[in-house]
């Protein structure tokens, strides 16, 4: 069975769209022929394949240099867009870094990124959105919904995300739907430092046995766009989440 999506005519921010998550979920809305602005602080590498040329395969990509916690380059982002139909809140992430051992610097700029951010842009994008009935898609995760060590300000951050999109949700309804995808451990190059690169080691902890890709998100992406009666909703793309130790320690116990 395929599923297809025909967004001609629609146009689809993504925020960070230049690599990893962001770039899989340009592309997919621009296969389905939406015309897609996407937004960094540096233009795509040449290996991500953006910007997608205009073609008969979908729509197009753009990219706008942009600092999304920057009130002005936000501004400057949403120049001469007369219409938007879908906002993906996708750009986000964190190094890791011990709380105890890290700056209240480094704290502020995850937090600005992985919540203030995505709130600043939904807030500019509304009177768009509301004059399309649109939709905003925010890009979540895990560490937002289980502890999140090493990456506590960030995990602290996309909890308060989840529920801004909710509260959103109720704040701009019947006119704006407001989801998150909650994104599970993906696999994308940026993750490869996250992750030592054992991503066998890592698939092996979810009960999909694999790690998410990004079209696993942008597919989720691609239905929570598409109209329809979801809002405030959080959608898991993480594979059934992840075997708990204990699990494991007492499979073993049992195997012996
Ligand atoms: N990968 C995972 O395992 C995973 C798991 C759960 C959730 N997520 C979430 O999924 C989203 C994408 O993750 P990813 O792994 O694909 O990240 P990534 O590969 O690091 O890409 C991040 C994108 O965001 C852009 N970006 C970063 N800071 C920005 C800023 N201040 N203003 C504008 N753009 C900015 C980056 O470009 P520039 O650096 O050039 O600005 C890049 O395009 C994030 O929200 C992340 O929290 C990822």
């Amino acid at each position: 069975m395929t599923v297809t999506y025909d967004y001609a005519g629609k146009r689809v921010l993504v925020t960070g769209g230049t690599r990893g998550l962001g770039a899989g979920i340009a592309h997919a809305f621009a296969a389905a022929g939406a015309d897609v602005v996407i937004c960094a602080r540096n233009p795509a590498p040449a290996s991500s394949g953006v910007p997608l040329p205009t073609g008969a395969a979908g729509g197009r990509i753009r990219f706008v240099r942009a600092d999304v916690r920057d009130a002005d380059d936000v501004e400057r982002l949403f120049d001469g867009l007369d219409r938007l139909d879908v906002v993906v809140n996708n750009a986000g992430g964190s190094p890791y870094a011990n709380v105890a051992e890290s700056s209240a610097r480094l704290h502020r700029r995850v937090l600005e990124l992985n919540l203030l951010a995505p709130l600043l842009v939904a807030r500019r994008a509304h009177p768009l959105l509301a004059a399309s009935g649109g939709s905003v898609i925010m890009i979540g995760s895990v560490s937002g919904v289980r502890p999140s060590p090493g990456t506590s300000a960030y995990g602290a951050a996309k909890a308060g995300l989840h529920h801004l999109a909710a509260c959103l949700a109720a704040e701009w309804a019947p006119a704006v739907r407001v989801n998150t995808v909650v994104v599970g451990l993906a696999r994308t190059e940026e993750a490869a430092g996250h992750y030592g690169g054992a991503f066998g080691q890592v698939a092996a902890t979810i009960p999909a046995g694999r790690m998410a890709t990004a079209e696993d998100v942008a597919a989720a992406c691609l239905w929570l766009a598409a109209p329809g009666y979801v809002t405030g909703a959080q959608i898991l793309v993480h594979g059934g989440g992840e075997t708990p130790a204990w699990n494991w320690l007492t499979s073993d116990e049992i195997s012996r």
